[in-house]
């Protein structure tokens, strides 16, 4: 692949204070897909040292703002496009219908369909700026239907996205037994061993609390044997007394494992009161554990059961932003029997978050993109490999935007994806033009992957 020479970029890293200090362009060299150079002037620097800067192509990003791609670290690819199937539908809009609705409908999906679907899926977030995607595949299915299928799709689609796929137990690790007698946690375990890169659970939804405690345990066992990274449903309800997160963080981290350690949801700490959130901040923060939080989901979801006042049933973003605990966001679900919308957009998704988790200082909203950029990537354990430096991928999206404020402000439209140094979109022609072949300048509102 030629050298390519990215001009002009507002360079946002998302690392907390960063945002406003970057008053000056910086440019991007990308050879063979990697970042040969980044940083001021680099035009100049280079021609110093006798780099052929004139042979490159020039790609003027025009003072656009620049970041690593969005993570979108909470995904169901095995669900979306199912919630309009005959008896998918959720008539009471609550999380345990949704599951219900979903064990009843999901024998007839083939691998094939899940694949398409989870391809459209997938077109939608990329569009949005989306490169990395851990999506949960539901095992509790004897076939194993959407692992078989997003472990194929995983490798199809590599040049586009990286996809991480937890063996998730949708109808619990021990409440589920199939028709052969096989629990929950034996097709958690069996999806490890076909590839799967996380464990998954779900233990606020097992029958007991025994069962529920004993799926942490098996789930942190797990991990360690396969060395994978867990990601876990945890605390998914507006139960203050579901604290399945405590003993997930005091395993994991008496493991050695907090940091490859997810939770997701954790809604139930929207409703504990601040007494044991004080006395479980200690643990989370000496863990390292990271959290995954799905705003709009988990806003419908929710406050099912309360009249007025109705929970918000959203985990504490701030509070754990402000102890340095790392919070990446997801969408969770696209049209399935969940939630009956999402498109992936996840500027949207930050959107309802700063409202929701009133983060609106005007130091909060310069340090927004983090929970889409280098938060996410921290949860994906992709952090070595993801920031924009030399070295390494040439990865990065640009949004029609001057500063991270701007961005938010406006929701504004990510106009180029770049991996690997080759740009997957443009939506905006006016800063794309034909440069050496390595660009296809995409008409305006008709955006499309290359
Ligand atoms: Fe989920």
């Amino acid at each position: 692949m030629a050298s390519i020479l990215f001009t002009n970029a507002h360079i946002a890293t998302g690392e907390r204070g960063t945002s406003a200090s970057t008053a000056m362009l910086q440019d991007i060299l990308v050879e063979d897909g990697t970042i040969a150079a980044i940083g001021k002037n680099l035009p100049d620097r280079l021609a110093a040292d006798g780099y052929a800067i004139d042979r490159v192509g020039v790609i003027d990003l025009g003072g656009k703002l620049v970041c690593p791609p969005f993570c979108d670290t909470h995904l169901h690819l095995d669900y979306v496009f199912t919630s309009r199937i005959p008896g998918a539908e959720n008539t009471t809009g609550t999380l345990f219908e949704g599951i219900q609705r979903w064990s009843e409908t999901k024998a007839t999906q083939t691998v094939e369909d899940v694949k398409a679907r989870a391809k459209t899926a997938i077109e939608k977030e990329l569009l949005h700026g989306v490169q990395f995607i851990r999506s949960h595949a539901d095992v509790t299915d004897p076939n194993l239907t959407s692992l078989r299928a997003l472990l194929e799709l995983k490798e199809e689609m590599h040049d586009l996205v990286t996809i991480q796929i937890v063996s998730f137990p949708q109808e619990g690790m021990y409440s589920y037994v199939g028709p052969h007698g096989e629990t929950g946690a034996d097709l958690v375990e069996e999806g490890l061993r076909m590839g799967a890169d996380c464990v998954g659970g779900i233990p606020h939804f097992e029958q007991c609390r025994e069962f529920g405690a004993r799926s942490i345990h098996t789930i942190v066992d797990l991990a360690s044997r396969y060395d994978r990274l867990i990601d876990v449903h945890c605390d998914e309800t507006d139960d203050p007394t579901s604290r399945y997160v405590e003993l997930l963080a005091a395993l994991a981290s008496q493991a050695g494992i907090g940091p490859m350690t997810t939770a997701s949801h954790t809604c139930s700490l929207g409703s504990a009161d601040n007494a044991y959130f004080f006395h479980l901040k200690k643990l989370l923060k000496n863990a390292q554990l990271n959290f995954a939080c799905a705003p709009t989901e988990n806003l419908y979801l929710q406050g099912r059961q309360d009249t007025y006042p109705k929970r918000r049933g959203i985990t504490r973003v701030k509070e754990l932003t402000e102890e340095g605990i790392n919070v990446s966001l997801g969408q969770d679900s696209m049209q399935d029997p969940w939630y009956p919308l999402g498109n992936g957009n996840m500027m949207l998704i930050l959107d309802y978050l700063l409202h929701v988790a009133q983060m609106m200082s005007f130091t909060e909203i310069d340090d927004a993109l983090q929970f889409l950029t280098i938060n996410g990537a921290t949860t994906l354990g992709m952090r070595d490999s993801y920031d924009l430096k030399q070295g390494n991928p040439a990865n990065f999206i640009v949004l029609d935007a001057s500063s991270v404020f701007e961005a938010v402000y406006e929701r504004c439209p990510v106009i180029r994806s770049v991996r690997n140094g080759r740009t997957l979109f443009t939506r905006n022609e006016t800063i794309c033009k034909h440069y050496a072949d390595q660009v296809i300048a995409c008409p305006h509102d008709a955006p499309g992957i290359l």
